[in-house]
């Protein structure tokens, strides 16, 4: 197992929410179906550019093989649902084909989308790419993803059309330029 039972963040939402985030676990698994039966399909599209009804194999595969792979990482966010802690929101970075470049996805389950928990989710995952080795942070955004857009601008991110496929927008961020505003004081006050 690449982590041992780590260290649980304990951050606020705008709407001064709870939440806790850690790596994805093993045990997690099971939750995953139950968190896709939870998306809605415009955000399962928006995620995974194309029509997902149902959670398939591989792509279940893909998701268990980020716990083995050394530079593959979720990170996920929890909160307080009838009494017990479940899935809100995750996000996954992959190595790219460049040494020194990641790629991440980002998810929030909808009735939980527009309180920052996609900022927090990408803060955090900024600092575990710069642990694994990584310079930059890449993301594919569908053009009309405009929630996603917004978010990675705000966070400053570069966002460039992709030259081939004008239907997505490539965003990119150094990761060691300092960031705008620190989602830290955003994440830890409840307001
Ligand atoms: C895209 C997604 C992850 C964003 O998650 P989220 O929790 O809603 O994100 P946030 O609340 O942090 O940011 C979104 C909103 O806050 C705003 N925002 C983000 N950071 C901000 C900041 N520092 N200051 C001010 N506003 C900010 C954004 O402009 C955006 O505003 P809008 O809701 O009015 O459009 C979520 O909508 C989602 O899961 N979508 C479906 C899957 C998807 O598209 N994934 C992306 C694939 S790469």
């Amino acid at each position: 197992m690449k982590f041992r039972r780590t260290r649980t963040l304990h951050r606020f939402l705008d709407d001064g929410t709870p939440v806790r985030l850690r790596p994805l676990e093993a045990d997690d698994l099971d939750q995953a179906a139950q968190f896709f039966a939870g998306m809605s399909e415009q955000s399962r599209y928006m995620r995974f550019m194309a029509p997902m009804p149902r959670l398939t194999p591989s792509a279940l595969d893909m998701v268990e093989r980020t716990l083995w792979e050394s530079r593959s990482f979720i990170l996920v966010a929890l909160a307080e649902i009838e009494g017990e802690q479940r899935i809100i929101g995750g996000v996954r970075i992959v190595p790219t084909d460049r040494d020194a470049v990641c790629e991440f996805s980002v998810i929030v389950l909808d009735r939980w989308q527009g309180k920052g928990l996609g900022t927090l989710l990408l803060h955090e995952v900024e600092k575990h790419a710069m642990r694994l080795g990584f310079h930059d942070l890449e993301g594919i955004i569908l053009a009309v993803n405009t929630k996603m857009l917004a978010a990675a601008q705000h966070n400053r991110y570069k966002l460039a059309h992709h030259p081939d496929d004008p239907t997505v927008v490539m965003a990119h961020r150094h990761l060691y330029a300092p960031a705008l505003r620190s989602p830290y004081r955003r994440g830890r006050r409840p307001g």
